[in-house]
């Protein structure tokens, strides 16, 4: 029997709970297979329902074991109950207390959502919908209770008890090896934010002064012996609570905030009121196992589920299709942060190539889906790109338009008024509108439309009139489901540059509302006159990149050169950079395709050179240019009939070309901008380190002869993680002498720290060549590949299927059934890893005819098989569709 979609659960459809569960007080008797959850539930009915209406609780995987309704036994007539679901037929009054106890085994659950076990602790995981598998209960976000937790375990195993908000008590229970700890959180809170941690943890205190004087205990807790590589995480932890104090005016609410970093955990982190639970990726760091890219995500992840406290849990979701409410608003929240404490321009790159590589593709193929989605099946699919990335473009495009006075006096009215509520985009919009006198209803059709947005242009200069005219047009590309689209409000931040490279200041402007450097688009068309304009200029149209559109304008290539060399907009200078060597990529692509040989042209080669000896640029946004167009964005710019292989072999030879003809400057630039000395992780040492491995990533391909050696000598004389990672990819992906010793000496290394074993795993994964795939599947049976833990699931899978584009789509289809195969045989343990894997193939009507014909029937195999998770079940179908 084919597994069952789930059904489709709408928007359209939300009822308001006919109950409300006021207060949660659990007792949790913890215990390797047979944990004990003792659940005592104050509920009421809403006023406007009917007496003895039913109550219906959720659950998944729970054993009931006893029922009181008040104190006495519930007779067996007045309940059903199922695994899935306990119904209370006819409650007898408008309130009552509801005591459930259920019986759970956190060591089965290999899930990892609801209580689990990693590395010996026990932890929970509750959103989207992870209480439900520890209790019967409303488990929707808007169910706000006021939670008090004992948890009871031996004191040996378990010295360190957590859960939400302050500790009230803590003791022995007489006569046992056994003690518990007392928590009560005051702020009523969806069950989604719940948590509860135990084990043998070591601590890491720390103190934070808030705003108004109050003094707030910090901890982190890890494994024994990883005491030593919180600093920086407790560090960024301190300059995010000070930041929100300053920049958003929100201070911390409870007497302490615990963290806690696990090696067992689906996602990033969880941002658990008082009690966040990590990823042990983003908390642990030292210089020997974690390269700036860690030390930076670590940062922007504490800052991120910190945020959450305000955006998140004292103002929370109606319902899972406001997911962007929280998450939009919370990434748009981290990536301020971040933009404060390092670089704007480099972070702004930074996001705006995630969101290309990530959030484009997925809006443009078949699990497309609005920033707020009006239907799913399975809500643990909809922590996408689309949520996140996107949701974040469409709050710093309010900002835009509403600039940054108005932006913060209406979210300053949403804390207001919508502290202690779970709430939609609608209240969030309005409390905009409200303080700023504006319509906001077209510019929500950003949380309704999928697609990317292209905004196609065309420019005419008259030098007779001093005019300069422009022609915009918005189109939404057709996507699945989703009959027509409307036009959205475009903000386009834009500049005129004269030919000394500043902008021009034309004396006026017809055909579209402009307020200082923004463009506002509104409708379909837009015909633009700037008159009084002196010359002829060059147009940087989406400065900053304004707006989550593609921008479709024929540049001819000394403007793009132009721009690159000259525009003041950083943004748009590495993006000229980038459309240039785009366009020369794409049509290295086609020649290559074609059986002929090409090469670049020597325009676009001398623009990295020009880049490369800018001394003007700082080090990190010199790195980011030099930086080529993934193979993945490549074959998005393409489109259609994708072949890999030529992609991969365009970029190779644009890469020789620059590394051949400036590979004196660029062994120049990999010496002198090595930082001497101790190492730090700070953004200015870490731009100077990107753009010394960028430099040695050409050089590695030189042609010259000290290049196999200079490789070498990086990888294995680095002193830091950062340098020895960018060297060994080098040896690894560049089939260089001495990738297999380097392979070797890394492991030998780093063999007892997990954190680095993953990258070591990843290079492998993701080195181009037709062996990958025969090396993949003997690193399943390393003695440190473990299937069941996520994050080297995805070292070894994910990023082979993501990140290895010509191996994944091999054209004989073999890349496409070891991901099959390993989805599926994942997808009995952990659907949500599983789901996840399976969305790599999310691109596959765009490959060539023999690839899509392979991924389709591989496609077709995966969807025939019985008994899949309900989670993969929905990327399949959608996926197919
Ligand atoms: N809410 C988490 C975050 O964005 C992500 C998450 C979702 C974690 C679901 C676990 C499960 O910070
Ligand atoms: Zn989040």
């Amino acid at each position: 029997m084919r597994s069952e979609t789930a059904p489709a659960i709408r928007l359209e459809d939300y009822q308001p709970p006919v109950y409300r569960i006021e207060k949660v007080h659990l007792t949790v008797k913890l215990d390797p297979a047979e944990t004990e959850v003792v659940a005592t539930l104050s509920v009421a009915r809403q006023a406007d329902v009917q007496a003895g209406t039913p109550l219906v609780l959720d659950g998944d995987e729970l054993s009931l074991r006893e029922l009181k309704l008040n104190g006495e036994v519930l007779p067996d007539d007045g309940y059903t109950v199922s695994p899935g679901k306990l119904e209370i037929h006819a409650p007898p009054s408008k309130s009552f207390d509801l005591k459930i106890t259920t019986q759970i085994n956190p060591e089965a659950n290999t899930k990892l959502m609801g209580l689990y076990r990693s590395s010996g602790t026990y932890c929970t995981q509750c959103e989207a919908e992870g209480f439900r598998r520890i209790t019967y209960f409303l488990d929707r976000p808007d169910v706000l209770a006021i939670y008090t937790t004992r948890v009871e375990a031996p004191k040996t195993d378990c010295p360190v008890l957590l859960a939400n908000g302050n500790l009230m008590e803590k003791g022995d229970i007489d006569g046992t090896d056994r003690h518990y700890a007392l928590w009560h959180d005051p702020h009523p809170k969806p069950a989604y934010l719940f948590a509860l941690v135990a084990g043998n943890l070591a601590q890491v205190p720390n103190r934070f002064t808030t705003a108004s004087d109050k003094k707030v205990d910090l901890n982190i807790y890890v494994e024994h012996g990883n005491e030593g590589l919180c600093s920086w995480a407790m560090d960024s932890l301190k300059r995010s609570m000070k930041w929100d104090e300053d920049v958003f005016g929100r201070e911390y609410d409870l007497d302490v905030f615990n963290i806690v970093a696990v090696s067992d955990f689906n996602m990033g982190a969880m941002e658990n009121k008082g009690l966040n639970i990590f990823n042990d990726k983003y908390v642990l760091a030292d210089p020997e196992t974690a390269t700036d890219q860690d030390y930076a995500n670590i940062e922007a992840v504490i800052a991120h589920e910190y945020f959450h406290n305000w955006t998140g849990n004292r103002i929370t979701c109606r319902d899972w299709f406001q997911l962007c409410l929280k998450e939009g608003l919370t990434v748009f929240r981290d990536q301020e942060f971040t933009s404060d404490m390092r670089s704007r321009p480099v972070k702004r790159i930074t996001d705006v190539r995630l969101l290309k590589t990530h959030q484009f593709p997925e809006d443009a193929g078949p699990l497309a889906h609005p920033v707020r989605p009006r239907v799913y099946h399975e809500i643990n699919n909809f922590y996408t790109a689309t949520v996140y990335e996107k949701g974040a473009e469409v709050v710093r495009m309010l900002k835009t338009v509403l600039g940054d006075e108005g932006f913060h006096r209406g979210l300053d009215l949403y804390f207001d008024r919508h502290d202690g509520e779970a709430t939609t985009i609608e209240a969030f919009l309005t409390c905009f509108e409200d303080t700023n006198g504006t319509d906001l209803s077209q510019f929500a059709l950003w949380y309704e439309q999928a697609g990317t947005p292209v905004v196609s242009v065309a420019s005419a200069y008259d030098a007779d009139r001093q005019t300069y005219s422009l022609s915009l047009s918005q189109e939404i590309p057709p996507v699945p489901g989703q009959r027509s689209s409307k036009p959205a409000v475009i903000p386009l931040r834009f500049g005129l540059l004269g030919p000394d490279g500043k902008d021009m200041h034309a004396t006026s402007a017809s055909g579209i509302n402009i307020s200082g450097d923004v463009l506002l688009m509104e409708k379909s068309r837009h015909e633009i006159t700037f008159s009084g304009v002196s010359s002829q200029p060059v147009l940087s149209l989406l400065r900053a990149f304004s707006a989550p559109v593609r921008i479709d304008q024929k540049f001819a290539t000394a403007d793009l050169q132009f721009l690159a060399a000259r525009d003041n907009d950083p943004f748009n200078r590495w993006q000229a950079v980038q459309s240039l060597a785009m366009q020369e990529l794409v049509r290295l692509t086609g020649t290559i395709r074609h059986g002929e040989l090409g090469a670049p042209a020597d325009g676009v080669v001398s623009v990295f050179g020009a880049v490369l000896n800018d001394q003007n640029l700082d080090p990190a946004l010199k790195a980011l240019a030099l930086t080529l167009p993934s193979e993945a964005d490549i074959a998005q710019e393409i489109g259609k009939n994708v072949d890999p292989d030529a992609i991969l072999a365009a970029r190779k030879q644009l890469r020789q070309a620059i590394a051949r003809q400036f590979h004196g400057a660029l062994r120049a630039a990999a010496l002198e901008f090595a930082p001497r000395g101790d190492y730090s992780p700070d953004a200015e040492t870490a731009g100077k380190r990107a753009l010394s491995n960028r430099a040695a990533y050409y050089y590695a391909v030189s042609n010259t002869e000290d290049a196999a050696q200079f490789t070498w000598d990086r990888f294995s004389s680095a002193d830091n993680m950062t340098d020895r990672l960018a060297g060994l990819m080098l040896l690894v992906h560049d089939h260089m002498p001495g990738e297999t010793a380097a392979l070797d000496l890394y492991l030998s290394r780093h063999e007892k720290t997990s954190l680095a074993m993953d990258k070591w795993f990843m290079v492998q994964a993701t080195a181009p060549g037709d062996g990958t795939l025969a090396t993949i599947k003997s690193l399943f049976s390393h003695p440190l590949y473990d299937a069941t833990n996520p994050n080297r699931v995805r070292a070894l899978l994910q990023s082979f299927a993501t990140g290895n584009a010509t191996q994944f789509a091999r054209p004989d289809g073999a890349g496409f059934e070891l991901v099959a195969e390993s989805v599926l045989e994942i997808d009995k343990r952990n659907p949500q890893v599983a789901s996840r894997l399976l969305t790599s193939f999310r691109s596959w009507r765009a490959l060539d005819a023999n690839r899509c014909a392979l991924a389709e029937s591989t496609l077709m195999k995966i969807s025939s098989c019985e008994d899949l998770s309900r989670d993969s079940r929905d990327i399949i179908d959608r996926t197919l569709q």
